[in-house]
């Protein structure tokens, strides 16, 4: 069973090799640590560890399981998680390290967990320029996500204080290096079928990636209403193909089965495949396994896909929002964020 992190007492350390090497540590055993950025302060976990990465979206009570940026400390780093076009190579050449994070395909063997990309194709990729938040990646020697380290709703954390004030109590560490120099988010910039797109001003301006790839940027909102988005252009969800049949307490001939929990429905034995989410009923284990499974049931030839209840707790609730998200009908396949 995954614990979840609540209740548990938050240290906070000052930014030194000690703390650096705690933090490595907590990050490699599934933990997490809030850290600094230049842009803000960052809740982070091991982006190859699906379990570490459904802890992150408990602590933060996030309702929706929305898609991580993926830290890197440098450019090879970076080639092994994403696929760069002519405009991104050029857009990090000029802006990293730095407040500037790129949505780009995934790379064929990318080893970023699928909760952390919420099964997406894309990959959010950024190369902090903070000598903490670089040392700490350089420690842990696996590349890091980190969403700002405030509760849902709350506003971007800018200094250690603010973290602990947010998030003391759900997590085990903060490495405080002062307050943070930018202050605002990293500006979002998505390269995908040969356009370039701003997803989130922040960081860097307009004009400052404009003057960079000598075109206007495109805009996730320019697109006439109701017209066509192509597929990627927007943060759109992993959906799959086959029906999904939520809440089933019993499976068809010919179904798949996404199972929850010890006790399995009738028919399960004839499932055309079954995989279970948490056979010990732990939904943050089932977080981490969900859009893998769905990939996988998708693939698995079978008529439908039967969905146990999952129950609406904790990460239950992002767990049910994405099932129901996956069950809605399709506009050109493309589901709006
Ligand atoms: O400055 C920053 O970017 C900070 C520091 C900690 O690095 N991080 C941050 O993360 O602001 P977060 O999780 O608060 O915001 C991430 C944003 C979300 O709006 C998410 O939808 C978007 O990035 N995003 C991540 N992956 C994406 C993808 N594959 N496609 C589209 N949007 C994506
Ligand atoms: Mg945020």
């Amino acid at each position: 069973m995954i614990e979840q992190t609540t209740n548990v007492e938050t240290r906070t350390m000052q930014a030194d090799p000690r703390a650096i090497a705690a933090a490595a540590r907590v990050l490699a055993e599934g933990g997490l640590v809030a850290f600094p950025t230049e842009t803000v302060y960052g809740l982070g976990a091991d982006a190859t560890n699906g379990a570490a990465v459904a802890r992150l979206y408990a602590a933060k009570g996030r309702p929706r399981f929305n898609p991580l940026i993926v830290h890197v400390l440098d450019l090879a780093a970076a080639h092994r998680l994403a696929q760069f076009d002519d405009a991104a190579t050029r857009l990090a050449a000029a802006f990293w390290p730095g407040p500037l994070s790129l949505v780009l395909p995934k790379a064929p063997h990318c080893p970023v967990a699928d909760l952390a990309t919420a099964g997406l194709d894309t990959v959010a990729v950024r190369m902090p320029d903070h000598p903490v938040a670089r040392a700490l990646i350089e420690a842990l020697g696996r590349p890091v996500v980190a969403p700002s380290a405030n509760r849902s709703g709350h506003v971007s954390p800018t200094s250690a204080g603010h973290v602990a004030a947010d998030l003391g109590g759900r997590i085990g560490l903060i490495v405080d290096g002062g307050p943070t120099s930018v202050g605002v988010e990293s500006t979002i910039v998505a390269c995908l079928s040969g356009q370039a797109t701003l997803l989130r001003p922040g960081g860097i301006s307009r004009a400052a990636i404009e003057g960079v790839l000598s075109v206007p940027l495109g805009d996730r909102t320019s697109a006439p209403a109701g017209a066509p988005q192509a597929p990627g252009m927007l943060a759109s969800h992993y959906a799959p193909n086959t029906r999904l049949r939520l809440n089933t307490d019993a499976v068809a001939p010919g179904e798949a089965l996404l199972a929850f929990g010890p006790d399995l429905p009738g028919g399960a034995a004839q499932a055309a495949a079954v995989l279970n989410l948490s056979p010990a009923g732990d939904v943050i284990e089932a977080a981490a396994n969900l859009f893998a499974y769905l990939r996988a049931l998708d693939q698995s030839g079978a008529s439908s896909i039967a969905v146990m209840p999952v129950p609406h707790e904790g990460l239950g609730e992002a767990i049910n929002d994405r099932l129901e998200r996956a069950t809605a009908p399709r506009v050109d396949g493309a589901k709006s964020s």
